[in-house]
């Protein structure tokens, strides 16, 4: 298959990004390249996110857009992959014909095979009958349907999907040539929640726990690439816990697990340990088996259920940050009821104050962030929820918190049976008055930092630094962007020449050079480098002054 190029593309969140880059890595193997250009592919592919009906949007009108490219160049194949194809099943394909093939976010195992299948049979049609080829059916999909939620256990096949996260064939050295410093590594996949807005236990199936051996060495792997910065990944990441009785192996593979009704409280689970792996004993292991991982990260938290033990374990641990990504959604006790969220607002608040109260340092030079996601415009939302939601969003002050507004979507609960009935212009108002909100107490809190030392690990030149060398800024955004983001839009080999960090420091003028990198709270900060010293800085952790705060920046002076 050598020869052949791939543009993938990826919308959503960071489990797209991932099952995105395991994806291409598969590809690789196979002898796939890839490349930024969906014109010049031979493959098109979009990882796709149904979370709010704009997310679908953007992938309908690529699709439209392909069509074109399609009908000059009859081989190319065309794929749908994530939570969109999973959601709107074949339905898609009727609608879109220039889509070949289709794949579920559970099911992404099998995309190699179903994209080399597609490959051959077109091309064979195409060398047949080129005027009429494109028209000719390859179509192919994978989806799971709701098969996995009827099982009561979860049945070997099943867990074929931890082999793409086994298969894992990352290279040290990313594609903008710089050294690769941040990897993203799945604890769960699923979610067992149902929140009655919520399409992704739906897209993405049942909650299961990888194995905690399995999780282990992957992170030590990374390391040994030169990865310096790990963020594990989970739609409700502190519900982690694998029985180790109940383990069972299939080709001497353990397998994942389902999960189960969550049983932790605010203490350390009295299982812990030799026959259960929690949370927290995950996060403890990890901080000790991988020593050269600067930055242990985890996203999404869950506000209930989350334990003192996870607190302990990230208060004692130095390389665990004091970052919680742990959504409210709304402030209202009467809206958190009917979306089904399973806690209360003072539960919220309990939580946050106790995470406050173990992590919030800020005198050893470790604040702890928090930052959140709220929906605008649920329905029956009333004038009232909404104050109420503002006045969450006053007392958590969040560093940061995205805001939503309320989408229909079809499969949910809400959809079948609660009416969308607060007007877009409301829903609007309510967005942008909470975005004003927030963006005052982001701006108030990067100010506190003003006089703070803080280690930060260094990701690379600046946007600004980007532009001012004269890059693009879709392209400024993929060299700034370190490891992860890379995978969006595809790679090729020229980029990889124009985006290095050598590039950018050859086409910027004067000795300095503005570099950007994170707190360990999750703050980005600006600061100048020397122009000769600063190739070596990406992946560095290196001591700053804050001199500066504002909206979402810290601007600070590098102090070794
Ligand atoms: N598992 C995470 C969230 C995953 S989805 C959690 O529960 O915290 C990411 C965010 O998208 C959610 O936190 C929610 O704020 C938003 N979201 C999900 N469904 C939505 C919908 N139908 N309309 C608007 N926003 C939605
Ligand atoms: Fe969706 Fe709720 Fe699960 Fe988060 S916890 S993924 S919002 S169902
Ligand atoms: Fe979107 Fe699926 Fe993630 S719906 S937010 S890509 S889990």
């Amino acid at each position: 298959m050598s020869g052949r190029r791939v543009y993938l593309e990826t919308f959503g969140c960071q489990m797209n990004e991932l099952d995105s880059e395991l994806v291409a890595g598969q590809l690789a193997s196979l002898g796939y390249q890839f490349t930024s250009r969906s014109d010049e592919a031979d493959v098109v592919l979009y990882n796709t996110c149904s979370v709010r009906e704009q997310a679908e949007q953007k992938v309908w009108s690529r699709l439209g857009e392909l069509r074109a490219s399609k009908a000059d160049k009859p081989e190319m194949v065309v794929g749908v992959l994530g939570c969109m194809a999973e959601r709107d099943g074949t339905d898609l394909m009727n609608r879109m014909p220039v889509v070949d093939v289709m794949c579920g976010p559970a099911e992404l195992d099998k995309l190699p095979s179903l994209i080399d299948n597609a490959v051959r049979t077109r091309e064979s049609l195409v060398a047949g009958d080129p005027e009429s080829a494109s028209l000719k059916s390859v179509k192919a999909s994978a989806l799971q349907g709701s098969a996995s939620r009827r099982s009561g256990t979860l049945a070997a096949a099943e867990d074929s999907l931890e082999y793409l996260d086994l298969s894992r064939s990352v290279s040290p050295i990313d594609p903008v040539g710089s050294i690769r410093q941040s990897a993203y590594v799945r604890i769960t996949r699923g979610c067992n929640k149902f929140c009655t807005y919520c399409v992704v236990p739906f897209t993405r199936g049942a909650e299961i726990h990888r194995p905690p051996s399995h999780i282990i060495e992957e992170v030590q792997r990374l390391a040994d690439q030169g990865v310096t910065e790990i963020t594990l990944l989970g739609q409700t990441v502190n519900h982690y816990r694998f029985e180790h009785d109940s383990a069972t192996q299939v080709d001497g593979i353990i397998q994942s697990q389902k999960g189960r009704a969550f049983k932790g409280g605010h203490t350390r689970d009295p299982l812990a340990g030799e026959r259960v792996t929690t949370f927290a004993d995950l996060l403890y292991e990890l901080h000790e088996k991988a020593p050269s991982i600067q930055r242990l990260r985890f996203v999404t938290s869950y506000p209930r259920d989350f334990g003192d033990d996870v607190l302990e374990v990230i208060r004692d641990c130095p390389r665990i940050c004091r970052y919680l990504h742990v959504p409210a959604q709304t402030g209202s006790d009467r809206m958190l009821k009917m979306m089904n969220r399973g806690y209360t607002v003072s539960q919220y608040d309990e939580f946050v104050s106790r995470a406050r109260e173990h992590l919030h340092q800020p005198e050893i030079g470790r604040p702890l962030m928090i930052s959140g996601d709220i929906i605008v415009g649920f329905p029956t939302e009333t004038n009232k929820d909404f104050a109420q939601t503002v006045d969450l969003l006053e007392r958590t002050r969040y560093k940061s918190c995205f805001i939503f507004k309320y989408s229909p979507r079809p499969g949910t609960v809400a959809y079948d049976k609660i009416p969308d009935d607060i007007p877009d212009a409301v829903k609007r108002e309510r967005n942008n008055e909470l975005l004003a909100i927030q963006n005052k107490i982001s701006d108030e809190v990067s100010k506190e930092q003003i006089g703070a030392q803080y280690d930060i690990l260094v990701e690379g030149p600046s946007q600004r630094q980007i532009k001012a060398a004269g890059l693009s800024q879709r392209n400024a955004k993929k060299a700034a962007g370190g490891g992860v983001q890379l995978t969006i839009g595809g790679r090729s080999a020229d980029e990889t020449e124009e985006l290095s960090v050598t590039a950018v420091l050859e086409q910027s003028e004067g000795e300095t050079v503005q570099f950007s990198g994170r707190t360990d709270g999750d703050q980005i900060v600006m600061f100048d480098a020397p122009k000769e010293t600063a190739s070596a800085l990406p992946g560095q952790i290196r001591r700053v002054k804050i001199t500066d705060g504002s909206g979402l920046s810290l601007f600070g002076d590098l102090l070794d």
